[in-house]
């Protein structure tokens, strides 16, 4: 018989046996902003997240350092007056997004910004690329996400993440980012699936498609090798990082990019409907909210991911001080 029961006799070896740890520089913490003054915003959907405008980032990003979270994802929310066919709102220079990059990278130069490159938050239809009658385009969108990737990298971005889910959306940017002569890095929302799991955000960043679904952009999850395919192009298109979204329900297609791509940094995204369940199960007295959360950031990150973008990332760290 072995004894296994060794590992586990009290609280020290459990620590001298445990394999995974995170750290803060391990996560990416997403970042609502609106436009108006002194805006913190809560969300109905994502109870402890709030939409903040520009002026109101300090004490935000002052508490993120503080806690040595140093990378942001930022997602713009605009006003439905701004939003038109086809997401111009997105690409101009002075755009939300890209005086928050400025606001951030003037104040807080030490903390890496990513940015969600994506029609869907500028989009008067709310789909992530152009429409065609009722069908989205993916052709004619490339040119639109390059241009908003190239806004948002000439505004100072150390990384942008395209997320619409287009064929050859990679491609198209890194070519914009390399003809400007740019060093911007892409972080590939390689495989993205259509998930339920995306349910609270779309509240959050007021993005959900006004007709239909996107099923014909984001992955089936009934497939069971199409994530890998999905990841190994956006590597061959030049993504430096890559991404499995949701995490939690996604931790085989985590693992086995982790396996299929030892080089290359990866990511995972808790997404809202991950970290709602925890937060409403909790409030709800179904379980422990700390211990919920650690356990499925922890499995996230031993499945594979070097990256955790999470809504519980500042909660995260600070039970741990
Ligand atoms: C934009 C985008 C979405 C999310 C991240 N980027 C929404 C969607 O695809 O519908 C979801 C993030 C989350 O649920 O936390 N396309």
């Amino acid at each position: 018989m072995k004894r296994f029961r060794t590992y586990r006799t009290d609280a020290a070896t459990r620590e001298l046996h445990a394999d995974i740890t995170i750290k803060a520089d391990d996560f990416i913490y997403p970042l609502f902003i609106v436009e108006g003054k002194n805006q913190r915003q809560t969300i109905k959907t994502l109870p402890g997240v709030f939409r903040f405008s520009i002026d109101a980032l300090n004490l935000e990003l002052a508490d993120i350092s503080s806690l040595g979270i140093n990378k942001v994802l930022l997602f713009g929310v605009i006003d439905h007056a701004l939003k038109d066919a086809t997401g111009t709102a997105g690409y101009d220079p002075d755009s939300l997004i890209c005086r928050t990059i400025r606001f951030i990278k003037s104040y807080f130069p030490q903390i890496t910004v990513f940015t969600d490159v994506c029609l869907c938050e500028y989009t008067s239809h709310g789909h992530c690329g152009l429409l065609d009658g009722e069908t989205v385009d993916n052709d004619n969108t490339l040119p639109v996400l390059a241009r908003i990737a190239l806004a948002h990298a000439q505004a100072g971005a150390d990384f942008v993440a395209p997320s619409a889910m287009m064929d050859g959306q990679v491609e198209a940017i890194k070519e914009a980012l390399t003809a400007a002569g740019l060093k911007t890095k892409l972080l590939s929302y390689s495989a993205k699936y259509a998930s339920s799991f995306y349910g609270p955000f779309r509240e959050a960043a007021d993005s959900a498609p006004s007709f239909g679904d996107r099923k014909t952009y984001q992955m089936d999850y009934r497939t069971k090798h199409q994530g890998i395919e999905e990841i190994a192009a956006d590597i061959e298109e030049g993504a430096d990082w890559v991404m499995v979204k949701p995490a939690q329900a996604y931790l085989d297609i985590i693992q086995r990019a982790f396996v299929a791509f030892p080089d290359v940094p990866l990511a995972a995204y808790q997404v809202s409907g991950e970290y709602a369940m925890i937060k409403c199960a909790a409030a709800n007295g179904l379980l422990n909210e700390e211990q919920a959360f650690t356990e499925s950031l922890t499995a996230i990150k031993r499945a594979g991911a070097q990256y955790i973008i999470s809504y519980y990332a500042k909660e995260f760290i600070r039970k741990g001080l």
